[in-house]
C-alpha cells in the first residue's frame, strides 16, 4: 500500500463543488491500486481574503511543502480583483514549488458535441511556460491620474526558463511519438521571440527524432480551430500558452472537462493540479457544475505520481461515461455533479 499526502484547496465558487468529485475517484480508482490518499483540506479562498485580508496564512507555502501534490479547484468571488486571486495564492504557489511547466492535453472525446463541425479525434497537449515571460511583477506605473498616465509592464525571458519547457516538450513529444509545434511572434516582438526561437531551435537541434515547427501564435490559432487534429504538443509562453489552452479547450467542446497541471517535473517541490475553469459564480451553488475537468486533473496527479495505468483507467472511465452516460448542462445534459461522480466511480 502507498499512501500520498494530498493538499486539498477547493476555493470559491464550484471549487468546491467539483474538488470532492475528484477525490472521490481518486479513492475509487486507488483501492483498485493499493493507493491510500490522505487528503487535508485548507479554506484558502477569496471568501477568506474577504474574511481575514490574504487569500492564504503567512506560512501557506511551508504547509503544502509538506505534501505529495496539491489538488485545487478555482479561486475568483464577486467583490474580490481577480488579480488578488492569482497573486494571492496561484502564482505565489506555481514560483515557489518552481512548476515551470503549466500542461494541458486536449482532447475531443467521441459523443461530445463540439462547436466545430469536424474536430473529432483531437489529441493534443499544450505545453505553457508557467513562472516567467510576460506574467512578471517588473514595470510599474507613473504619473497617475493625469494626462502623461502611463503603464510599463516588461516580460522576463531567461535561457534556463525556455531550454527547460523546451526540453520538456521534446521529452512529451517523443513519448507520444509525433510531433512539436512552438507558438512565436518574433515578427512583433522582437526582442523575446528571436530569443525563444533560438533556443527552441538549440534544443530541437539536439533532439532529431522529434519532427517540428515554429507558427506565429495568431496565425497557430487560426489553424487550431481550422484543423485542429494536425497538433500534437505545442510549446508556448506563459500568455500565449494560456490563450491557446483555453481556445483549445473550446475547440473540444467544453471548457468543463479541461484539466491543468502546474508540475516542476525535476520533483523537488508538490506539483499542482486543477481544472482550467475558473469559480463560474453564474451556476455556483446549483450543484450542475461539470466535475469531469477536475476529475482529469486527478489523473494527471495520478501519472505525474507514477501510476500511470491508474490515470489511464481514469480517462478510460470518462470517455466510455462521455459516450453514453450522463452528463452536465454544459455538455447538453439534465445531470447534476453528483449523478455524473457516481456514475464515474461506477465505471471504475
Ligand atoms: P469560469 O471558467 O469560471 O466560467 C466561464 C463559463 O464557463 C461560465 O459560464 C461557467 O458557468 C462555465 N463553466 C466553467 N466551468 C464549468 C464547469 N465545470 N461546468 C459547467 N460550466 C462551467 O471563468 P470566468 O467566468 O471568466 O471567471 C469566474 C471567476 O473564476 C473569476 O473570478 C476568475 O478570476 C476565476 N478564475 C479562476 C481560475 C483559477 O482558479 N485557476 C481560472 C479562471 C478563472
Ligand atoms: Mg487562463
Amino acid at each position: 500500500m502507498t499512501t500520498f499526502r494530498i493538499a486539498c484547496i477547493p476555493g470559491d465558487g464550484i471549487g468546491t463543488e467539483v474538488t470532492p468529485a475528484a477525490c472521490e475517484v481518486l479513492e475509487a480508482v486507488g483501492a483498485r491500486h493499493d493507493l491510500r490518499f490522505q487528503f487535508e483540506e485548507f479554506d484558502w479562498s477569496c471568501e477568506r481574503y474577504t474574511r481575514e485580508g490574504a487569500m492564504m496564512p503567512e506560512d501557506g507555502l511551508d504547509r503544502l511543502a509538506e505534501h505529495d501534490a496539491i489538488l485545487l479547484g478555482a479561486v475568483g468571488y464577486p467583490g474580490v480583483p481577480d488579480h488578488v486571486s492569482l497573486w494571492g495564492l496561484l502564482i505565489p504557489v506555481r514560483r515557489a514549488f518552481d512548476q515551470y511547466v503549466n500542461l494541458r492535453p486536449v482532447r475531443v472525446f467521441d459523443g461530445v458535441p463540439g462547436p466545430l463541425r469536424d474536430a473529432a479525434g483531437t489529441d493534443l497537449v499544450i505545453v505553457r511556460e508557467n513562472t516567467e515571460g510576460e506574467y512578471s511583477t517588473v514595470g510599474g506605473r507613473m504619473f497617475t491620474g493625469t494626462p502623461q498616465e502611463f503603464a510599463v509592464q516588461e516580460a522576463v525571458f531567461t535561457r534556463r526558463g525556455i531550454s527547460r519547457v523546451v526540453d520538456y516538450a521534446l521529452d512529451l513529444a517523443e513519448e507520444r511519438g509525433r510531433t512539436l509545434t512552438s507558438a512565436t511572434k518574433s515578427n512583433g516582438l522582437i526582442h523575446s521571440m528571436p530569443f525563444w526561437d533560438q533556443i527552441v531551435e538549440e534544443r530541437c537541434a539536439e533532439r532529431p527524432s522529434v519532427t517540428w515547427d515554429s507558427e506565429h501564435v495568431d496565425a497557430l490559432a487560426a489553424k487550431l480551430v481550422l484543423d485542429p487534429r494536425r497538433y500534437d504538443v505545442i510549446v508556448a509562453s506563459n500568455l500565449f500558452g494560456d490563450i491557446l489552452s483555453d481556445l483549445a479547450a473550446g475547440v473540444a467542446g467544453s471548457i468543463g472537462i479541461a484539466p491543468s497541471g502546474n508540475i516542476d517535473p525535476e520533483r523537488r517541490h508538490p506539483s499542482m493540479f486543477e481544472p482550467v475553469h475558473g469559480s463560474a459564480p453564474d451556476i455556483a451553488g446549483q450543484g450542475i457544475a461539470d466535475p469531469l475537468g477536475a476529475v482529469w486533473a486527478a489523473a494527471l496527479m495520478l501519472d505525474h505520481l507514477g501510476h500511470d495505468d491508474a490515470a489511464t483507467e481514469v480517462t478510460d472511465a470518462m470517455s466510455r461515461l462521455l459516450l453514453d452516460g450522463p452528463r452536465t448542462p454544459d455538455l447538453g445534459g439534465t445531470a447534476t455533479t453528483t449523478e455524473v461522480t457516481r456514475a464515474l466511480v461506477d465505471l471504475l
